[in-house]
């Protein structure tokens, strides 16, 4: 016997009763049959005598892989939870269960979880709302449900054998929705006889055969991961805002390698403590995973492990909130043993108190999005162990600041103004840096291309010579163990003479990203050293937007730094913000130049 038995409500079974249940593992179907009148009669026969629904697993070669004492949406076999299906699949499964119409009623009268009617108006008997949602959850392949004959009206007459398998129903996910829109359809009602005489083989392959044509525009490829992203409006938020901060989401998803397949909002006052979204929003999102087809949910906001945890379980797929996907991203760019200790230092830091009820979850990462990284490997270690690695970390990443601080010093001895050159991701900064001094820096149209920071000399009009240090992108809600893991890195501009704050003028919140780069140079305490403005991306902008943004900003300089334009201008502004933070050094550079 290879399948299992799950005994929901185990109270009060006797041994027999359990062997009953039992015999039923060994039960096989036709492999081209729904089910068969034998099965249907055998067990609406146990159903009937331990008065409680039974819910069988059926695999597509007619095993009976569960028994489930209890309804479809209280199943909890490997068989459905591990099943990752591809959009335009169903999962392999179908559910054979019992309704019995009085245990229900009752059930329903003492206020049972899950006995909702599904009205849809069909004549037959109605479907529990919630297994409806573990058809479309687990995309199984159908749900039949044998109808009991409770009130002892089946005949024996005729010399027949008693009839307790009344009638059946069968529920099978449809492609799309229909016009009411559900995701399901509910056959009428029929006959045991003519249930068996169905073609499952034929139903399965035809509605795969259009689960298929549904989704034309969204092949799937081996190990893709498609995301929803989810964004909650609180507070005072607007709809647009939402909308840009998704398109943000959007843009980090991309770059960690996703496919986006919908955005999916909330309205609320307030996030819900359990799963973020509302329970019934949550549901809702649920099945659109199942009907995308999506193997990953992202949230554009913080979890606490409690949401984390239970929005997961509800949607059946990973969940990974705007952090965890910065913190992924950061990962992947981490080149340098540096960058990759302050990474692996913020993914701990970030996992030490969501470490609550992960336990299995961490060991079941598999791979992808939000899994990787250089703490990787690592994340399967207990809490203990994680706060050591955490202090080795952070010895670490002393020393390497005392080695950036001797590096540092010896800097301030030849006298070399340091300029540094921040911003928000994706601005032009590498490009910018390459540009004036041949650096080779990373460039990529992607969020947080540069990790690691590159301090290059280049030399001015004046012929004096200055360091340009390129930073890591700054980021709208950068998380915060993330700032202080880069600490190290980030402290370039907080010592920095100078600091050139490259802008995408092109960009249609530029403004917004000019006010976050500001926000974390004030958590950096640097908001107070001279800054240029370089207006970058000008090539791309109306001169009547240009000309606002120069008004709004601080030293401004427009420049392409991909069209190399306005360098002159830049460089004769570096050097007069040099002359001005440091007035000797002009004045030995002029005696130079006249000797
Ligand atoms: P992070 O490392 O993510 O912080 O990015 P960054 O600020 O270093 O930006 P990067 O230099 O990698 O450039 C990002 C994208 O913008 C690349 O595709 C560049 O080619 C593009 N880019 C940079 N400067 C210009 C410009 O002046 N005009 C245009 N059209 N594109 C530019």
């Amino acid at each position: 016997m290879t399948g299992t038995l799950d005994l929901v409500k185990t109270k009060g079974l006797k041994k027999s009763e359990i062997n009953q249940l039992n015999r039923l593992l060994q039960k096989r179907l036709p492999p081209d049959r729904i089910l068969t009148i034998d099965l249907a009669e055998a067990v609406a026969e146990i159903s009937y005598q331990l008065r409680q629904p039974i819910s069988l697993v059926a695999n597509r070669r007619g095993q009976i892989v569960n028994v489930t004492l209890g309804q479809p949406w209280q199943i909890n076999t490997p068989e459905l939870r591990q099943v990752r299906v591809g959009p335009g699949r169903l999962c392999g499964h179908r559910v054979i269960y019992t309704r019995l119409a009085k245990s229900e009623k009752q059930a329903a009268k003492n206020g049972n979880k899950g006995n909702g009617n599904n009205g849809n108006g069909n004549n037959g008997h109605s479907v529990n709302k919630d297994n409806l949602m573990a058809l479309a959850k687990n995309r199984l392949d159908l749900l039949a449900q044998v109808n009991v004959n409770t009130d002892g009206s089946f005949s024996r007459s005729h010399g027949e054998q008693s009839h307790l398998a009344d009638s059946i129903e069968i529920i099978h996910l449809l492609p799309g929705r229909d016009s009411e829109g559900k995701l399901w359809k509910q056959m009428p009602a029929c006959t045991v006889r003519m249930a068996q005489e169905e073609d499952f083989t034929a139903l399965i392959e035809a509605l795969e055969e259009e689960f298929q044509k549904q989704i034309p525009e969204l092949p799937v490829r081996a190990g893709e991961e498609r995301a929803i992203l989810v964004g909650v409006i609180t507070g005072d938020m607007d709809a647009w805002e939402m909308e840009d901060d998704l398109d943000e989401l959007a843009q980090l998803a991309r770059t960690a390698g996703a496919t986006i397949c919908r955005r999916f909002t909330q309205t609320r006052r307030e996030p819900d403590p359990s799963f973020f979204l509302g329970a019934g929003k949550a549901q809702e999102l649920a099945l659109l995973v199942q009907e995308l087809g999506a193997n990953l949910v992202i949230l554009d906001h913080e979890l606490t492990a409690l949401q984390h945890n239970s929005l997961q379980k509800i949607v059946g797929v990973k969940v990974l909130d705007r952090t965890e996907l910065i913190l992924d991203i950061f990962a992947q760019r981490a080149h340098t043993r540096e960058g990759k200790l302050q990474v692996e230092l913020a993914q701990l830091k970030y996992l030490m108190p969501r470490l609550i009820g992960k336990g299995t979850m961490l060991s079941r990462l598999g791979g992808g999005i939000g899994t990787r990284g250089p703490g990787e490997t690592k994340l399967e270690i207990d809490r203990r162990r994680i706060r050591q690695r955490i202090n080795r970390l952070e010895d670490d990443i002393v020393r390497i600041k005392n080695y950036r601080d001797t590096q540092r010093r010896m800097r301030n001895e030849n006298h070399l103004p340091v300029i540094a050159i921040s911003g928000y991701t994706n601005s032009g900064k590498s490009t910018l840096l390459n540009a004036l001094t041949k650096a080779n820096v990373f460039v990529e149209d992607k969020l947080f291309a540069t990790l690691d920071p590159t301090t290059r000399k280049t030399t001015l009009p004046d012929h004096s010579t200055v360091l340009l240090c390129d930073t890591v992108g700054f980021i709208k809600k950068l998380p915060t163990p993330l700032v202080a893991a880069f600490r190290a890195t980030l402290e370039e501009v907080a010592i920095a003479n100078i600091i050139l704050h490259v802008v995408d003028a092109s960009h249609p919140h530029a403004l917004d990203q000019i006010n976050s780069v500001y926000d974390v140079l004030s958590e950096l305490g640097a908001i107070d050293k001279p800054i240029i403005t370089v207006l970058n991306k000008s090539e791309l902008v109306r001169k009547e937007d240009l000309l606002w943004l120069i008004s709004q900003v601080p030293n401004p300089v427009v420049i392409s730094a991909l069209k190399r334009l306005g360098f002159p201008s830049l460089m004769k502004k570096i050097q007069d913000m040099v002359e001005e933070v440091f007035p000797e050094r002009a004045a030995a550079v002029t005696t130079k130049i006249m000797a």
